[in-house]
């Protein structure tokens, strides 16, 4: 079953969110594993039973008592489980580091929470034919360093997020034979990868006929229900 991962980030408003949630509480989502990441405050909102809730952040420091941080306990106790780690925003303005990511899956791991570690390159490190040795990077550096255990690697180009703009599908294709390949070759076994960047209702078609992808991660486009429904319908055909 593919994944439909919908990230809102930072967007909607409370009467945003309640509207949101009654219509998506609405939409059939058989055959597809459907994940809502809202913004923290509104993760208790979402009560449907036709998709599972994932979180954008999680603490990375352990065992701390800290203003403004949100633990893998607290996540758990409303029904989280599955939060974004490594998501290029968080590494770009937030400065998030391999420490950071290290700490934030052994804290979800802990909570049995499913871990969505995002990678990928930036247009200066494709441009410079980088793109394989900075993924690699990103997963050794940080995968060296963890349980293996419940995680799903999301492959996400940074100059394809929120930018219109999308690799070729044979280059999404071999990226994520290249990811599947290293995780096999460096710790014998097997994780979901998926696919996002710019993804929508019109391009969903043929990012769909990529057979080794195991599912989607989309921002702006999550915002709008009815794109949500075609890109739903897309994937169960
Ligand atoms: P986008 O964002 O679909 O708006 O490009 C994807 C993401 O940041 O996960």
């Amino acid at each position: 079953m593919k994944y439909l991962v919908c990230n809102f980030k930072n967007k909607f408003v409370k009467e945003e969110i309640i509207k949101y949630k009654n219509q998506i509480n609405e939409i059939e989502a058989k055959k597809v594993k459907l994940v809502l990441i809202p913004s923290l405050p509104f993760l208790a909102y979402f009560d449907g039973s036709n998709y599972e809730l994932g979180a954008q952040d999680i603490t990375s420091f352990i065992d701390k008592t800290i203003t403004g941080e949100v633990t893998g306990e607290q996540l758990k106790s409303i029904g989280v489980n599955y939060v974004l780690v490594g998501h290029s925003e968080r590494r770009i303005y937030k400065n998030e580091i391999n420490i950071d990511f290290i700490n934030k899956i052994n804290n979800a791991i802990e909570n049995e929470i499913n871990i969505i570690y995002c990678i990928g390159e930036t247009l200066n490190d494709k441009e410079n034919g980088n793109t394989y040795m900075v993924l690699e990077k990103q997963i050794s550096e940080v995968l060296n360093n963890v349980e293996l255990k419940n995680i799903i690697i999301a492959y996400e180009p940074v100059w394809a997020i929120g930018t219109g703009v999308t690799p070729e599908i044979k280059e999404i294709k071999e990226t994520i034979q290249f990811i599947k390949d290293i995780v096999e070759e460096k710790y014998d076994t097997n994780f979901l990868v998926l696919y996002g960047g710019s993804i929508n209702k019109d391009n969903i078609e043929s990012i769909n006929s990529i057979k080794n992808l195991d599912g989607f991660l989309i921002g702006s486009s999550s915002l709008n229900i009815n794109q949500v429904k075609e890109i739903l319908l897309e994937i169960v055909k």
